[in-house]
């Protein structure tokens, strides 16, 4: 709770171009969300956690203010909704630090991210990447936030990030908001268009397997054209195909649908019909969202107002919990 208000809080790690999935999981849910008057909402652009892997400093540089953009675009109202860079607000990794210490190896080696990329970027297992979750857990707890929208894989840090808020309070009187996480009901886990048994990732090697929210129309089209299927030639949602199933969520998560409606939208139908009517989905709904990223790539200066003054307010909020956790601590306050 922020100033009486229920208080949201998520974001997105700025590597690489954002996909479908990031876009159904989560941005789509925080623009509906955010629509609701009685909700203070804040999203980051989570530039330090993407060091865990090594970054070239001009690509960061560009995906992090792209992100901005398309948060913006996606119709995240930045005179409504906090939309600030990690970095600009030192309180992030300054309570991470103390959240550390609070936090047992044991629960950091149960992260199943910390396995899956450490085994991908077995040269690089930084420190960084295995208090990864501490950070996110500091992120969430700074704006006392209330709810957490995010896609399915992110359960696990939500899990950690409550477990460490409620051992601080235990210790310490209530100090932090516990929160819960917020998983939409449909797009919660968009499966790679390649290896349906897979989710979608912007890191995955193989470009087919994923949509990306800049991607134009007859590339969206061409990709789930060549979605991995099965040879079932029948269109049902079971787990036995769960390529089909994978491009009904899909369908479902843009449209609205429920699962019964499509099956009854495409019954006797080949895949090929599915396949264009999602491709179709998916490029409609992006179209608007892209045409706003053109126009706001030209302004510079709104972009930047934006950066400062979401900057400003996050540091407010967030120092606010900050000083009262280092008192509890008993760090001895500067004097003024
Ligand atoms: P990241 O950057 O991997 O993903 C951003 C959001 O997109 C969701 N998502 C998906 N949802 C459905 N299907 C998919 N295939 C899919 N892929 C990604 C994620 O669940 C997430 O909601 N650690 C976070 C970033 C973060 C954060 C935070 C989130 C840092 N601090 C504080 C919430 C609160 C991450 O790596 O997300």
């Amino acid at each position: 709770m922020i100033d009486g208000k229920k208080t949201m809080l998520s974001g997105m790690q700025s590597t690489g171009m954002i996909t479908l999935g990031n876009y159904l999981g989560a941005l789509k849910n925080w623009v509906n969300l955010a629509d609701e008057e009685d909700i203070k909402c804040f999203y980051g652009i989570m530039d330090l956690h993407s060091i865990t892997v090594r970054q070239d400093p001009t690509e960061l540089k560009k995906n992090a203010r792209r992100l901005m953009l398309l948060y913006i675009a996606a119709g995240l109202d930045p005179e409504k909704n906090c939309l600030f860079f990690q970095s600009h607000v030192p309180a992030h990794p300054q309570l991470a630090w103390i959240l550390n210490c609070f936090t047992y190896m044991g629960e950091m080696n149960r992260m199943t991210q910390f396995k899956d990329k450490s085994a991908k970027h077995a040269d690089n297992i930084n420190t960084g990447l295995f208090t990864y979750p501490v950070l996110m857990a500091a992120d969430i707890l700074l704006y006392q936030a209330d709810l957490v929208p995010v896609g399915k894989d992110q359960m696990q840090h939500l899990e950690i990030t409550r477990d460490i808020a409620t051992r601080f309070n235990g210790i310490y009187g209530d100090v932090f908001t516990i929160p819960d996480a917020y998983i939409g009901k449909s797009g919660a886990r968009v499966m790679s268009l390649q290896d349906p048994e897979k989710k979608m990732s912007k890191s995955d090697e193989n470009p087919n397997a994923s949509i990306f929210l800049l991607d134009d129309k007859d590339t969206i089209m061409r990709k789930f054209k060549r979605a991995v299927t099965d040879s079932e030639g029948m269109i049902a949602y079971r787990d036995e195909q769960p390529g089909v199933r994978n491009l009904i969520d899909i369908y479902n998560a843009v449209t609205g649908h429920t699962v019964e409606e499509t099956l009854k939208e495409f019954e006797g139908q080949g895949y090929g019909t599915l396949k264009e009517a999602v491709g179709e989905a998916v490029a409609t709904e992006l179209a608007p969202l892209q045409a706003r990223y053109a126009e706001l790539e030209k302004d510079k200066e709104f972009v930047n107002r934006v950066m400062k003054e979401n900057a400003e307010q996050a540091s407010y909020y967030a120092n606010k919990t900050l000083r009262k956790v280092m008192k509890k601590v008993g760090f001895i306050e500067m004097p003024r």
